[in-house]
């Protein structure tokens, strides 16, 4: 089944600030590396048929490369993130006017602090909701209000995986993987009793970002270099793609961040 991505074309694309630990404005990056990269992400998922959607780059917003951070887009409404740290804050305008013009029935801006699919991720019948970092758990009230389906609050307590999305990627058919250490032991817990076949993915393959992937249900787009995770999913029928957006983790993005899906 073909699905719905809005991506933004890292045009502005550079570290320089820090807000999570990969961030390291004295480290040289490229914007046109950067470019390059995601413009094989773009032909991947374009590729797999899938129709993707382009918002505007804003100058000075050097992150808003990482679209799934804009908004939580489900059921034809959309949540437009409240960020966390002032040198994203800017974007959230961006994505307001965004959903305005494509005509998206419900459109607000979210009360409380929320980093959007970054850390609320759908799983069909439930959302899975981070918080620890970014995104508070007021919002995930908000978020089980809005959109009225059940959330489930996940605590995140490695500074490296911040988002969600950077240590669990929903893969559809129920199925989900994550690293487990990512979480507190009582969201290891939750995980464990509602998802008890999970992929449960090594240190080696979280640390090069491995679950900051895309899933269609079948086609798995993830960073290259998550070589067992690559693997696991081959046991599990799915068709893994490898992605190379190394320029993109300096500042702590990688596939599922430069894609927030719509589901209009
Ligand atoms: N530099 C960005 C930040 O720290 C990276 C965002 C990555 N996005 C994501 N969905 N995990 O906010």
């Amino acid at each position: 089944m073909p699905r719905r991505y809005l991506m933004c074309r890292p045009l502005y694309f550079d570290v320089t600030y820090s807000i999570n630990p990969w961030m390291d404005p004295d480290r040289p990056t490229s914007m046109q590396t950067g470019l390059a990269q995601w413009k094989g992400l773009f032909d991947t998922i374009v590729g797999l048929g899938h129709d993707v959607r382009l918002i505007e780059p804003v100058p000075a917003l050097p992150d808003m490369v990482f679209a799934a951070n804009g908004a939580i887009a489900v059921d034809g409404k959309a949540l437009v993130a409240r960020f966390r740290h002032p040198q994203r804050k800017h974007e959230t305008a961006a994505y307001l006017e965004w959903f305005r013009l494509a005509g998206w029935s419900t459109v607000r801006q979210a009360e409380y602090v929320n980093e959007g699919e970054g850390d609320f991720l759908f799983t069909g019948e439930e959302i899975l909701a981070g918080t620890g970092f970014r995104s508070e758990s007021r919002a995930h009230d908000e978020v089980r209000e809005f959109f009225g389906y059940p959330v489930i609050g996940l605590t995140l307590v490695d500074p490296r995986f911040y988002h969600l999305d950077t240590a669990l990627a929903v893969l559809g058919n129920g199925e989900i993987m994550y690293y487990p250490r990512a979480f507190s032991a009582q969201s290891r817990a939750v995980l464990t009793d509602r998802f008890p076949d999970a992929i449960l993915a090594e240190e080696a393959d979280a640390a090069v970002f491995g679950l900051n992937a895309l899933s269609d249900g079948r086609n798995v787009v993830l960073p290259r270099a998550a070589t067992g995770l690559a693997a696991r999913l081959r046991e599990r029928g799915y068709h893994p793609i490898g992605a190379d957006l190394t320029e993109l983790l300096k500042a702590g993005g990688s596939v599922k961040c430069c894609t927030l899906e719509l589901r209009d």
